[in-house]
């Protein structure tokens, strides 16, 4: 019954969030389950006569659109989106977000940080008071899995090293994921900035300063939270 309850709000943000898209917009293409839900209703739309041009963030979401009828460009080709519609593991009251349950974090961040308007749509079971309840994804570099794990377990950050199929993980940029245990830790930005400066780590899970707009489904609603704060587009 819950799962059909989370579902029915992912869907419910991810139709409110199409309504942003105009005509002749560049849109970034987020990744997981409540985006799915988004592509659908985008290529709906762009069968009724939208014109937009989708740049994915993952080779599933790609896939995804591509077979939902929605036009596909490169990132070089677009430069700047000029909306951004994502789904999220966690948020908190400062727009603060965990991403990278599905290993996308990578071009998600990417796409994240070269748009002009960043929308993420989210169940009610996203909204959180502080990050950390969901293991916080990291996207590695493979030659450094050893390292990076010994140093992160001194830290008691109790890293494991993500597998599917009993196989390790491999992202689109064939990097592996290792998921990390941060609740209890109060300054994620000073802890981003250390993950970040450990050699191999490639990118973080941490989406500190990069959304706008949240969506949130609850029951038969949807919850439009605006960030007013000034967007920091230097930093992450
Ligand atoms: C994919 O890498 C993730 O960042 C997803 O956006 C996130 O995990 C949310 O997924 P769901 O929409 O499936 O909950």
């Amino acid at each position: 019954m819950k799962s059909t309850i989370t579902d029915h709000e992912k869907k419910l943000a991810a139709y409110e969030s199409v309504s942003l898209v105009k005509n002749g917009m560049v849109v970034g293409l987020g990744s997981g389950s409540t985006a799915v839900h988004m592509i659908r209703k985008l290529g709906a739309e762009v069968a009724q006569g939208l014109s937009v041009r989708g740049v994915p963030s993952s080779e599933k979401t790609a896939q995804l659109a591509h077979g939902a009828g929605i036009p596909l460009i490169r990132l070089e080709e677009a430069v700047t989106l000029d909306i951004n519609i994502d789904g999220a593991d966690e948020f908190d009251p400062k727009f603060r977000l965990i991403k990278g349950g599905g290993g996308a974090l990578l071009r998600e961040k990417i796409l994240a940080h070269n748009s002009n308007l960043n929308v993420i749509i989210a169940d009610s079971g996203k909204k959180v008071s502080a990050l950390g309840k969901f293991k916080l994804p990291l996207e590695i570099i493979p030659f450094a899995t050893q390292t990076i794990l010994a140093e992160f377990n001194k830290m008691g950050l109790k890293p494991v090293l993500r597998k599917l199929s009993k196989k390790t993980y491999r992202t689109d940029e064939n990097n592996y994921i290792i998921d990390i245990d941060i609740l209890g830790i109060k300054d994620v930005a000073k802890l981003n900035s250390n993950l970040i400066e450990t050699p191999g780590v490639v990118e973080t899970g941490l989406f500190l300063k990069s959304t706008d707009i949240i969506i949130m489904g609850k029951g038969d609603e949807t919850i439009f939270l605006k960030n007013n704060r000034q967007k920091e587009r230097s930093s992450k």
